[in-house]
């Protein structure tokens, strides 16, 4: 398949990356830095994904509708993993209406890594995770921020999209190829934790892009 990664040079984008070239597509990676995607191209080089695909390295920004066209044209599937840098977090809607105006009317979808604090909180669907008490204030604001981008793609029109909240928590870890998924309720796992690692969570981005299940809504993952 031929995939577009936007923040390709993050935590997340990274490991979309290694993911989708172990399996043998031809990836275009996306940033906004020279240097970040010299970096990514660097530590691919050290430690090259076996059954490699194509890897191609493009700047551009997600809020340049522009760009969006431009580097998903031809492509199956565009998969965004952004982050603003705190204190700018108003760019995350900003970049998802880049994307969806970019891919209106294309036949590329949209796989979007949004955030946790929209779910609902288990047992409980009239709560969501960011409402729900002792929500550490200090991630209220990217919390408000992916409610906002889920919104604008909720609000989207001509684009076949998916939406993927991650659990509670979403770090580096290990791969282990297995993850449950759900639908607007935070997981949690057998021990008590909304948790998986990065690795099984870009798993799960490139099995959507692969074998789409989820057509303009919003899942999530997680143990
Ligand atoms: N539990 C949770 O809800 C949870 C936990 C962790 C992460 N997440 C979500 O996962 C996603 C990825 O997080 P991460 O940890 O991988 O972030 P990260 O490591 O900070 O990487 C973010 C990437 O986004 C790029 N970027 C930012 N704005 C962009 C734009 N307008 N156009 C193109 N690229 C842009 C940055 O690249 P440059 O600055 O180099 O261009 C950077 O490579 C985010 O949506 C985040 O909210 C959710």
């Amino acid at each position: 398949m031929r995939i577009t990664i936007f923040g390709a040079t993050g935590a997340v984008g990274t490991r979309a990356v290694k993911e989708a070239l172990t399996r043998g597509h031809q990836v275009t990676a996306v940033g906004r830095t020279k240097e970040r995607l010299q970096s990514l191209a660097l530590s691919l080089a050290t430690e090259a994904p076996a059954g490699s695909g194509g890897l191609w390295l493009e700047r551009g920004d997600a809020s340049d509708s522009g760009d969006v066209a431009r580097l998903s044209r031809g492509q199956d599937v565009l998969i965004s993993a952004t982050r603003p840098v705190a204190g700018q977090e108003d760019e995350l809607a900003i970049a998802a209406k880049g994307l969806v105006s970019g891919l209106a009317g294309s036949d590329t979808r949209l796989v979007i890594v949004g955030g946790a604090a929209s779910l609902t909180v288990p047992g409980d669907a009239g709560t969501m995770v960011v409402d729900a008490p002792g929500f550490p204030a200090e991630l209220r604001p990217i919390a408000l921020a992916c409610n906002e981008q889920l919104q604008v793609v909720r609000g989207s029109s001509g684009v076949d999209w998916a939406y993927v909240s991650p659990p509670a928590v979403l770090e580096p870890g290990t791969r282990t190829g297995e993850y449950r998924v759900g639908r607007d309720e935070l997981l949690v796992g057998d021990d008590g934790e909304s948790y998986i690692s990065m690795e099984d969570f870009a798993v799960a981005l490139l099995d959507e892009a692969e074998r789409p299940k989820h057509h303009r809504t919003r899942f999530t993952v997680g143990y």
